[in-house]
């Protein structure tokens, strides 16, 4: 691993209390990166930060709820008075609740779109906010969303998330075109399925809509009928797009969302 990749980089991730956030913070702070962990979980990220620390890491923990724009403004300001600026954002922070369709409830809709849309615009203005008032500089900055094989693709008992990853592809392209006077870069990575705490939850509802019969049938089902490389993945697969992402190699880069999906959704 190249333990200067990031060095410079001051980066702010949502969701990072677990799952995909998580292991992108640690594996950045492994790669210089200063992080900022946020989360409606504050001990989560305490944790997660007590593992960058005693890696030899430098990270800090930020309580967010991304349905709040006053929570974005506080962490982004943490960032700052912490590691002086701000260069990287990971909007990562995300919910799913599958319902067949006919069964979309307005709760189940505003749950999700809340925090996997509303969330992310509101925590890329904010950031973006930051950003515009540091002034342009060489190197861009870069705002990354999680996006998924949902944002190209979706199933019948998924439709509202699928809803939600396609709003997603619909912001880093609008966000694309709309900063990049400022220098500001803004594309995404979407993993396909991924074994975290949001697939575990994901494995009982199925089972409870009926879609599968039992508890682990989901993922082995889509990894031998749905995914070319026939397995699932773990977040440790993102990882490295992530921080291709967030680097100087990418500079060249935006409005695009790259898949890590073993081949599941290829377009
Ligand atoms: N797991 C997958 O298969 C998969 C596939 C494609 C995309 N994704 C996306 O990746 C991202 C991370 O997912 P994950 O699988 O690591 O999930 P996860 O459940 O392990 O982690 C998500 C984190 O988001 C946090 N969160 C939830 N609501 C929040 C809110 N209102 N404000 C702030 N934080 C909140 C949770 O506390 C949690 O720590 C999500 O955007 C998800 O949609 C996941």
């Amino acid at each position: 691993m190249d333990k200067e990749r990031l060095k410079g980089k001051n980066v702010l991730i949502t969701g990072a209390a677990q799952g995909m956030g998580a292991a992108v913070g640690e594996h950045f702070a492994a790669q210089g990166a200063k992080i900022c962990l946020t989360d409606v979980n504050l001990d989560g990220c305490k944790e997660v930060e007590e593992r960058i620390r005693s890696a030899g890491g430098e990270a800090i923990s930020c309580k967010v709820d991304v349905r709040n724009r006053e929570d974005h403004v506080a962490a982004v300001k943490a960032t700052v008075e912490n590691f002086g600026s701000l260069n990287v954002s990971i909007n990562n922070a995300g919910v799913n609740k599958p319902l067949f369709f006919m069964d979309i409830t307005e709760e189940n809709y505003d749950f999700i779109m809340d925090i996997n849309v509303r969330g992310a615009l509101l925590g890329m203005q904010e950031q973006a906010r930051q950003m515009i008032k540091q002034g342009k500089q060489k190197e861009p900055y870069k705002i990354i969303h999680v996006a998924s094989i949902l944002s190209r693709e979706t199933f019948d008992d998924v439709v509202v998330y699928g809803m939600s990853k396609h709003a997603i592809a619909a912001l880093i392209k609008g966000g694309a075109k709309s900063l990049v006077e400022h220098g500001i870069t803004v594309n995404g990575y979407g993993p396909g399925v991924v074994r975290t705490e949001l697939w575990e939850q994901l494995d009982k509802d199925l089972v409870a809509i009926g879609k599968f019969d039992k508890p682990g049938e989901s993922m082995d089902s889509i990894a031998e009928n749905m995914i070319l490389m026939k397995r699932y993945s773990y977040p440790e697969d993102v990882v490295g797009t992530a921080s291709f992402l967030a680097s100087s190699e990418s500079d060249y880069m935006t409005g695009q969302i790259l898949m890590i999906d073993g081949g599941m959704v290829i377009q």
